[in-house]
């Protein structure tokens, strides 16, 4: 993307506090053995995105839950913990429902910080099976689509005993000092959001043993081997090998929040979904607002030029507080 406009002004948005859970599961051990036996794990993004933005870094994955249904099936008891459902309840300040949908388990070899960031958030109407993320990315850094965002809460479950490899977060917004969850971790989870809060990892063991972008392969795997190690294999090449306690171990949580019955029956029932037309809308006031030309073109969904001008006017908000925030032409 060629130059940045300055991110619109607007207030952070702080939807949660963040709550830290210890002894976040029951039985952590029975936790652990699923995530043993759902090796090899994959790079977290694919290899063509890791061509386009500076190459793989150590951080692998499995989904365990997708869109509230199991790919892992033993995975359920962890998927429904009740600990991070009422502790969920906690950090939103009460709700009507908090609905699971995703678990991932995730290993991090040793590797840098990421940067400042929020996720991407949720509106009613818009979704990733028939709207492409440039449009979602757009639309969660405009600020414009509050009243229709489905609040999200995550957990995130770490096992390291250190050094490094914790979470730094900004629960009073990006202009307040950052607080952070510290290493060593066993079994302990932060509940919060992280779709308006901004967080990041930190770097995972000593700096002098991260792997930099582009030492391995976009495909590489990360394979668990006899007793405690586990090996990262490129191309089927075995490159590097760690004892389990030089790696990150984490589950990522994520559930809805509906803080009334109303709001759930909205989501189920699309009572209240926004309409492409009023998402245009919306954009060509803030243009005609800021100065800009807007012009909608015919097929606005696919339409590469009318995507590099909306993605100009809504660079992620990070980059007017951090100097390393991430950037549009990261991986999201
Ligand atoms: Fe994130």
């Amino acid at each position: 993307m060629s130059e940045l406009m300055a991110p619109p002004a607007r207030p952070a948005e702080v939807v949660a506090e963040s709550v830290i859970l210890n002894d976040a599961f029951e039985d952590p051990q029975a936790l652990l053995d699923l995530m043993y036996r759902s090796a090899p794990y994959d790079l977290i993004y694919s290899k063509q995105s890791y061509e386009n933005s500076g190459g793989a870094e150590p951080w692998f994955q499995r989904s365990w839950f997708r869109g509230g249904l199991a790919v892992v099936p033993e995975a359920r008891p962890f998927f429904e913990n009740p600990r991070l459902i009422e502790t969920a309840k906690t950090a939103f300040g009460g709700a009507w429902e908090i609905r699971p949908h995703s678990l991932t388990a995730n290993i991090s070899g040793p590797m840098q910080p990421g940067r400042p960031h929020i996720d991407l958030s949720i509106c009613r109407g818009i979704d990733d099976a028939h709207h492409p993320s440039w449009l979602r990315i757009a639309m969660h850094h405009s600020g414009l689509f509050m009243p229709w965002s489905v609040l999200q809460a995550s957990a995130l479950a770490y096992f390291f005993p250190g050094p490094g490899g914790g979470y730094e977060y900004w629960p009073e917004g990006p202009t307040k000092p950052s607080q952070a969850l510290r290493s060593p971790l066993w079994n302990t989870a932060i509940v919060t959001d992280n779709d308006f809060m901004y967080h990041r990892a930190q770097g995972v063991g000593p700096r002098e043993e991260w792997l930099a972008p582009r030492t391995i392969g976009g495909d590489s795997k990360l394979h668990k081997g006899e007793d405690d190690l586990w090996h990262i294999v490129d191309e089927g090449v075995p490159r590097f090998t760690y004892k389990e306690s030089q790696l990150r171990l984490f589950v990522i949580w994520k559930a809805y929040v509906f803080k009334t019955r109303a709001e759930a029956e909205a989501f189920d029932n699309h009572l209240d979904d926004l309409s492409m037309d009023q998402v245009w809308d919306a954009f060509a006031d803030d243009f005609r607002r800021r100065g800009l030309s807007f012009a909608l073109p015919d097929d606005p969904l696919h339409d590469r030029t009318f995507r590099e001008t909306v993605l100009r006017a809504y660079p992620p908000p990070g980059l007017r507080y951090f100097a390393d925030a991430r950037r549009p032409s990261d991986r999201y």
